[in-house]
């Protein structure tokens, strides 16, 4: 299923990943807010470390910008040392919280099933999420990209209600692509995005797929934003490393609408 992206309102995500200190996280996400027209067709999201979270909403009230955070437990109290569950998220005043990161599921043991109770999770406690999946090179090497993210799209929204759905965003991110500085070809990209979107219309329906947001991660750019996200399923971009600076995420922004 290929659709147009004109319907669909772009969204850029900056991951800081464990970057900046309370004072840096401020300080970027100023520079973001003053260079950020009051009203962008883009909407941008911003995930800071856990213990810059209430600060950096306090700079952001009343700006465009919203707020994130990197990871999530699904429960929501009891005896869970040092994990963060949904409702404190929503709490501290989170809009998205980002799952499945390909770091996560690589160094902390992530699977496709912690990833779903997660998800639940998450939209149980109104926030949006933004699920991420993609192939290792190794995957991709076997040619089994679009059969690994499948099933992990898949099993990233089993058991969802309809109506969770406009909650939803996924991203693709090759894992290869991650913070190596290669990015996946634009046609590969839409390859992909259009195999999620389809996946999308058969586990719910046509027009929940048309109007679920797809991003792409890795290794985005000002330089490459413009190709990439000129794909008609790729509705904006989740953005690592040069999310860090208020200059090259503004480039991207641009790019995305
Ligand atoms: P990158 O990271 O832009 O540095 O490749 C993307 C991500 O991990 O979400």
């Amino acid at each position: 299923m290929s659709t147009t992206n004109q319907t669909r309102r772009p969204l850029v995500a900056g991951n800081w990943k464990l970057h900046k200190t309370i004072g840096e996280s401020v300080a970027l996400v100023r520079e973001i807010k003053t260079a950020l027209a009051a009203e962008s067709r883009c909407e941008v999201v911003v995930a800071p470390v856990f213990t810059a979270l209430a600060a950096v909403r306090d700079e952001i009230k009343g700006s465009v910008i919203k707020l994130s955070a990197q990871n999530v437990f699904w429960e929501s109290r009891g005896a869970f040392t040092g994990e963060v569950s949904a409702l404190l998220l929503r709490d501290v005043g989170c809009d998205y919280v980002i799952v499945g990161h390909s770091e996560r599921r690589q160094l902390f043991g992530e699977t496709d099933a912690s990833v779903n109770k997660k998800v639940k999770a998450v939209l149980a406690s109104s926030i949006s999420v933004i699920v991420c999946v993609g192939e290792s090179l190794e995957e991709r090497k076997a040619g089994k990209t679009l059969q690994i993210v499948s099933s992990q799209v898949r099993s990233a929204l089993d058991g969802l209600a309809l109506d969770h759905l406009p909650n939803v965003v996924i991203a693709y991110e090759p894992v290869w692509a991650i913070g190596t500085g290669v990015n996946a070809e634009p046609e590969e990209v839409q390859q992909a995005h259009e195999t999620i979107r389809g996946l999308v219309a058969k586990q719910f329906n046509d027009s929940l797929a048309k109007s679920t947001r797809i991003l792409y991660g890795g290794s985005v750019k000002p330089e490459n934003a413009d190709l990439l996200m000129g794909q008609p399923d790729v509705d904006g971009a989740l953005v690592g490393g040069a999310s860090l600076t208020a200059d090259s995420f503004i480039g991207i922004v641009k790019a995305a609408g």
